[in-house]
């Protein structure tokens, strides 16, 4: 009987059999495999996925162990794993940052590269979970397309002037909020050049009273053009949170999201997936309805941290309409404890 001699090769191919928990896509084309080096009956290599967990770094570990020690001649295998969601480098944007709003410590966006993922939803919900982790917080609508945190926030009045003739946010759930609809006539459609939007957000940031606060969660127009752009470089980021869809074809607009703000230097905080299955409200399983993990698969991908799943629930869509986040309107949901992971995993990422 012959057998294939131990060599590098055949340890990279018996690994492609070893999966990311719950994708389709093996270890070795994800590239994580590195430095594989056999001298005798003794395997060892690196795996580095910097931006997986730790308990996925050592499932995939004992997982290849395994496997190896069934291969001819391996007598001892040496695994180095390098995981942990990498800390995201706020310092230097911070030091960068202008001094427009120095009394509010981080400044996080939430953006797409495509219209209607969700970014205000998971913006008003964030907003919300970040103050019931007992932060300060504002919500700043910066969507000169279509502004939705009037109506998801439950805001029927407009903001008045306080005696320095600033703009008092209007507070809504613990959080202050701002929006560029509070500019802007019900339905009249406003056409916006370039210096109106810049103008009007630069007055939003100098001319409102936020007071001092943890976070200012600001909600961007979908897309990745120019207005997007310069809003990004005038609002002065600390980071961003990409939203995105389950279905691969959401790489393409993440990739364009990432590319954007790294373009303006912003730090990416990591991709979030929305709609990420359905919740059944009676039962609370939560079905893929969608192929599941595009996500996850998206952030490693892009290399950027994965900040979890956000199931499609439709309790999410009413609460919205009706003017309540569902992180108010159904504390004890399965949905409000995954914006309070996503709230966790953004104050965890900015070291708040
Ligand atoms: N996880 C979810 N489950 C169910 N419905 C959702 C979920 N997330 C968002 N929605 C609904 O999908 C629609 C679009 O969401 P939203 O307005 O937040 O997206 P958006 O990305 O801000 O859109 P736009 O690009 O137009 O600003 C809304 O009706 C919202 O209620
Ligand atoms: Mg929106």
């Amino acid at each position: 009987m012959s057998t294939v001699p131990l060599s590098e090769e055949t340890v990279l191919e018996a690994l492609r059999k070893v999966r990311y928990p719950g994708l389709s896509r093996d270890i070795v084309s994800f590239g994580f495999v590195k430095d594989v080096a056999v001298g005798g009956g003794n395997v060892s290599f690196r795996l580095s996925m910097t931006t997986a967990s730790t308990e996925v770094g050592a499932q995939i570990r004992a997982e290849c162990d395994t496997l190896l020690r069934t291969l001819p001649g391996v007598t001892a295998v040496t695994i180095a794993v390098e995981t942990g969601q990498a800390p995201v480098n706020l310092a230097g944007a911070q030091a960068d940052r202008p001094d427009i709003l120095p009394e509010t410590r981080f400044m996080v966006a939430v953006a797409s590269g495509k219209g209607g993922v969700g970014k205000s939803t998971v913006a008003s919900n964030l907003a919300l979970a970040l103050r019931q982790l007992g932060y300060t917080v504002g919500l700043l609508d910066c969507d000169i397309y279509g502004p939705s945190q009037q109506m998801m926030m439950g805001i029927d009045e407009k903001p008045v002037l306080d005696e320095n003739e600033k703009i008092v946010p209007i507070e809504r759930y613990g959080v202050r909020v701002m929006s560029i609809g509070f500019l802007m006539e019900a339905d009249t459609p406003v056409i916006w050049r370039g210096p109106m939007i810049y103008k009007a957000v630069e007055q939003f940031l100098g001319d409102v009273a936020w007071g001092k606060q943890d976070f200012l969660i600001v909600d961007l127009p979908p897309g990745t053009g120019d207005a997007q752009l310069t809003l990004t470089q005038k609002v002065a980021l600390s980071g961003a949170v990409i939203v995105t869809t389950p279905q691969d074809v959401a790489l393409i607009d993440a990739r364009k999201g990432l590319a954007m703000f790294q373009k303006v230097n912003v730090p990416l905080i990591g991709l979030i997936e929305n709609m990420s299955g359905y919740e059944c409200p009676k039962c609370g399983h939560v079905e893929p309805i969608f192929k599941t993990g595009g996500g996850e698969k998206t952030a490693l991908q892009l290399g950027v941290p994965f900040l979890g799943r956000i199931p499609l629930d439709p309790r999410i869509a009413l609460s919205g309409d009706a003017g309540m986040p569902i992180v108010a309107a159904e504390p004890d949901s399965v949905s409000t404890k995954a914006f309070l992971a996503l709230g966790e995993a953004v104050v965890k990422a900015v070291g708040a």
